[in-house]
């Protein structure tokens, strides 16, 4: 029997659930299994966790990874509240570590992509040879950017989300499952 999932509240604001932990884990074993088939040729591997949204998605899908491969992390920061701010800081870059490699870049979600083209355009000034990007949640809808995630494991409406990693103004990462904000 799945579990009951049920309103939680986040400081001023309600949430209702929406991807629970068995699809969560369901689809991450699926996205795993691709990664591991189709990147089994490439020389040198480095997965990309963008922190801190990304941390219970790279630690569940690291463990399925039986690739040779580097695991390292990354932080941006571009969120406030409920909206996207639109200027995007690295508080913690990359430096040599990318060079010459494959880097698989670990996001939480993609909502309007200027994040992930930030990134790229970073993971591309500091020589990386190739940039592919793997999301647990794509906005579809909202995104706006020039790079598309190459894997994503659930497209979603334009919803506010949160849990599994993901947060409102930092709370509710600790949940284990997704849940959206509640409509008035
Ligand atoms: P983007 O630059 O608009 O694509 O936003 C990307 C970043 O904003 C993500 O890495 C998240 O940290 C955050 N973000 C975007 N949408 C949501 C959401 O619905 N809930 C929580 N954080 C979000
Ligand atoms: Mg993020």
């Amino acid at each position: 029997m799945e579990k009951m999932m049920s309103v939680v509240k986040i400081l001023d604001k309600e949430f209702i659930p929406y991807i629970s932990a068995e699809e969560i884990s369901a689809r991450i074993a699926e996205t795993a299994k691709t990664l591991n088939n189709n990147l089994a040729n490439k020389e040198e591997v480095i997965f990309l966790g963008v922190l801190n949204g990304s941390f219970m998605f790279y630690a569940d899908i690291a463990r399925q990874i039986t690739l040779k491969a580097q695991f390292s992390f990354m932080r941006v920061s571009s969120y406030h509240g409920t909206e996207s701010t639109g200027t995007i800081k690295s508080i913690m870059g990359v430096g040599n570590e990318v060079k010459g490699k494959t880097v698989v870049i670990i996001e939480d979600i993609v909502d309007t992509g200027l994040t992930i083209d930030y990134i790229c355009k970073t993971l591309e000034e500091a020589g990386a040879k190739e940039v592919i990007i793997c999301t647990l949640l794509f906005k579809e809808p909202a995104f706006k950017g020039v790079n598309r995630p190459t894997y994503s494991c659930f497209t979603i409406e334009n919803e506010f989300v949160v849990g599994y990693g993901l947060d409102y103004d930092e709370y509710g990462r600790n949940l284990p499952e997704i849940y959206k904000l509640k409509p008035n």
